[in-house]
């Protein structure tokens, strides 16, 4: 049994990631000790046996223990912690969900229903550190997988709506509590029917933008309103979100030495915990809608084609049908007045399940293999 040391399992990710290691049996598998930043010594949980003290994960001797670590405890962790254990001499598997080691030449961005050859390359040849892609990008790959396989993209502009938990679970209570906020301002008016919208929408609109709105993670309003910048500025005029589109749809691909373009607004949307993204793409040649279904549908088990019907997507092309779920629905799918060889694309995902927390255990399952 590989000695597995898991860091950052008490956050978003970290919960997700146990909770799915759970429902698929993965502890059996394994022989686990958890870590932690801040209670070294106290009693961790039971979930792969009985309850051990947990171990302090500053501390490289105890890390280098394991066979495989994988971290849900965010870049500034990674930054200290992972060049120091390497330089240590440790020579394990290093799988992480934050960005920080994504763009290196010596890690693999994981996302194995898309890039199970580029893995399987890549361990073969002794890699040793993979990351979990960005969620938009994980989620579009899992989308248009089919398309990107048959290289039958030539470019792809992704438009996303992404939900309050990418940006953190603090960020997701304070949408709610925005929406309560809003509510609470109108509560008697919505329930009266005579009441005029238009004073209804002023009270509202007052209260959008009055300091009575919670606005300490994201700054300004989301609910009622949305945000059409996601991460820092890059010198590009691309946020860091949008910049990370390309770059690593491309290194997970294995194209980065004739980049496929893939650019795009990011923008912060009220959706609790899906990523939606509506895509413009340019085929390198003219096939019909019902081949792109087809190559779409075939790809891997979880992405679904939605036909471009109206009750079909409003029921199932959501946030709300998907949450909670690995499904990739993607639907919208038709020709744009563009020409033949452009077509249009929705698509949402869980970006906490495809879009962080699943390509980590598959990972771990690989390589276990
Ligand atoms: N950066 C993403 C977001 C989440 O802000 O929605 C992490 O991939």
């Amino acid at each position: 049994m590989k000695k597995v040391g898991l860091v950052g399992w008490r956050g978003m990710v970290g919960s997700v990631l146990l909770e799915r290691m759970q429902q698929e049996n993965d502890f059996a598998h394994i022989d686990t000790t958890f870590f932690t930043t801040s209670q070294a010594g106290q009693l961790g949980p039971d979930l792969a046996g009985p309850a051990k003290p947990l171990l302090d994960a500053n501390d490289c001797q105890a890390l280098a223990k394991m066979d495989i670590i994988i971290s849900c405890q965010g870049g500034d962790y990674t930054n200290d912690v992972y060049p120091a254990l390497r330089a240590s001499g440790w020579d394990g598997y290093w799988i992480d969900a934050a960005s920080a080691l994504r763009m290196k030449d010596d890690s693999i961005i994981v996302l194995d229903p898309v890039n199970l050859d580029v893995i399987k390359h890549g361990l073969a040849s002794g890699v040793k550190t993979f990351v979990g892609g960005n969620c938009t990008v994980s989620l579009m790959l899992l989308a248009l997988g089919g398309l990107f396989e048959r290289d039958l993209i030539e470019w792809v502009s992704p438009m996303t709506y992404q939900a309050a938990s990418g940006a953190g679970a603090r960020n997701m209570k304070e949408l709610i509590a925005q929406m309560g906020t809003i509510h609470q301002s109108v509560a008697g008016l919505v329930d009266d029917e005579r009441a005029a919208i238009l004073e209804i929408d002023k009270i509202v609109s007052e209260k959008i933008a009055s300091d009575d709105l919670p606005t300490a993670q994201f700054g300004v309003a989301l609910a009622g309103s949305l945000i059409p910048w996601i991460d820092v500025p890059m010198p590009s005029g691309q946020s860091k979100e949008e910049w990370k589109a390309q770059v690593e749809a491309n290194k997970i691909l294995g194209t980065q030495a004739a980049p496929i373009p893939v650019d795009g607004l990011c923008v912060r949307i009220g959706a609790m915990r899906c990523h939606s993204q509506a895509m413009t793409i340019k085929l390198r040649k003219d096939i019909s809608v019902a081949e792109i279904e087809a190559i779409l549908a075939s790809h891997n088990e979880w992405v679904k084609v939605i036909p471009n019907d109206r009750a079909l997507t409003t029921q199932d092309l959501t946030p709300v049908k998907v949450t909670g779920t690995l499904t990739i629905p993607v639907g919208r799918i038709r020709k744009l007045n563009m020409g033949p060889e452009y077509i249009s694309a929705f698509t949402v995902g869980d970006q906490l399940l495809w879009g962080a927390a699943e390509p980590l255990r598959r990972m771990l399952k690989i390589i276990e293999q």
